[in-house]
Parts: structure tokens; sequence; C-alpha cells
């Protein structure tokens, strides 16, 4: 049987992009990792895609005269190389119509917070300035809204008194690393 071929999306450091990278050097997540698509052409996430020899491309918003412009030459990208799943790992950018109707049901999202709480961005430091004593991981399929899809998986974070920030991102992106690919291989197969 052929394996499921996915792209993963990522905007910053790719610290989700290589836990997924590794689970399926493993054999713990048995898919193809066809490329890696970014909207930041200086994204650390590139050096990590160099060094594992992923497949990488970037495209930049700036370059396009509208955003569909901009998602129809990722979509041609993603059909060259055949992706049957978008996975946004850290992707810092709403999916617009183009993408979502050409991958219906088929885009998911990893977010640092226990959604519907704190949506959008800086998730953990929301969560902090709120001064909740519990916060979390979601994965969800992607809709037009801003982390709004279905909800598929979650795992709580406690926060303790003393914690802070970056104590507090550390323990999510742990807790990230193992759920994101364990989730995906229960989507996608
Ligand atoms: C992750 O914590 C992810 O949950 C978050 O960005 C970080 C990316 O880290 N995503 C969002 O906030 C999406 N709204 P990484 O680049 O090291 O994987």
């Amino acid at each position: 049987m052929t394996k499921p071929k996915i792209a993963v999306f990522a905007s910053g450091s790719g610290s989700n992009y290589q836990a997924i990278f590794e689970a399926i050097e493993k054999g713990e997540l048995i898919c193809d990792l066809a490329l890696l698509i970014t909207d930041q052409p200086s994204a650390k996430v590139i050096e990590k895609a160099q060094d594992n020899n992923t497949a990488y491309a970037a495209f930049q918003l700036s370059d396009y005269a509208t955003k569909a412009d901009f998602e129809s030459a990722v979509l041609e990208q993603l059909r060259s190389y055949k992706v049957d799943w978008i996975i946004l790992a850290g992707y810092m950018r709403l999916i617009g119509p183009t993408l979502l109707q050409a991958y219906e049901r088929k885009i998911i999202n990893i977010h640092p917070s226990l959604l519907p709480a704190f949506p959008g961005l800086d998730a953990i430091g929301q969560a902090f300035q709120a001064g909740v004593k519990v916060t979390g991981v979601t994965i969800h399929y992607v809709d037009e809204g801003m982390d709004t899809g279905k909800i598929i998986a979650q795992e709580p974070v406690r926060i303790s008194s003393n914690s802070n920030k970056q104590h507090l991102q550390e323990q999510i992106q742990r807790i990230e690393h193992q759920l994101y690919p364990e989730t995906i291989q229960q989507v996608i197969t």
C-alpha cells in the first residue's frame, strides 16, 4: 500500500516539524514527508529541512497580487508532490478558500492552548496573563476561522504557581512533540 503524503507548513523554528520528521524516521509515524512549505524565507525551520534533506519551498505573500494567487502557487507545488494532507506546525497565517477547498478536511493544525480558550497569537502568553491554572495543547481540523475547526485531540498542562512563561512553553512543546505525530498517525490512516 502506498503511504499517505504529507506537507508540513511552518513559519518559525520548526521544532514540531523536527518531531514529525523524527517520528517518521523511527517508524512511529507511517507516511511520506513530501515537503516543507514556509511563508517566511528566513525561518529557522528551513535549516532543519536542509539538514534532514526534506524538500522545501518558500512562498512570500508579498510576492503575489492577492492571497488567492499566493495560495494557488502553493497549491500547484502541493499537487506536483501529490500531497494528500497538510499539517500546520507553527504556520502563523490563516488558510484561505483556495487551499481549504482543495484540501477539504485534509488540513490539521496544532495550537498551544485548550481551545476554544486563547485562540490566535501568543496563546501561551494569553493563558499566563489570564492566570489560569490549566492550559494545554489542541490538535484540530482547519476551517475558515481562527483556530475554530473540529477538535481531534487535547492534552492539559498544569501551570504551577511558581511557573514562568518560558517554563510553560517548554512543558507545552514537550507535549506537542509527542501528541502531534501520534495524532497525525491516527488521522491519516
Ligand atoms: C507551536 O507551539 C504551535 O503550537 C504554535 O506555534 C509553535 C510553533 O513552534 N502554533 C500556533 O500558535 C498556531 N496558532 P515550532 O516552530 O517550534 O514548531
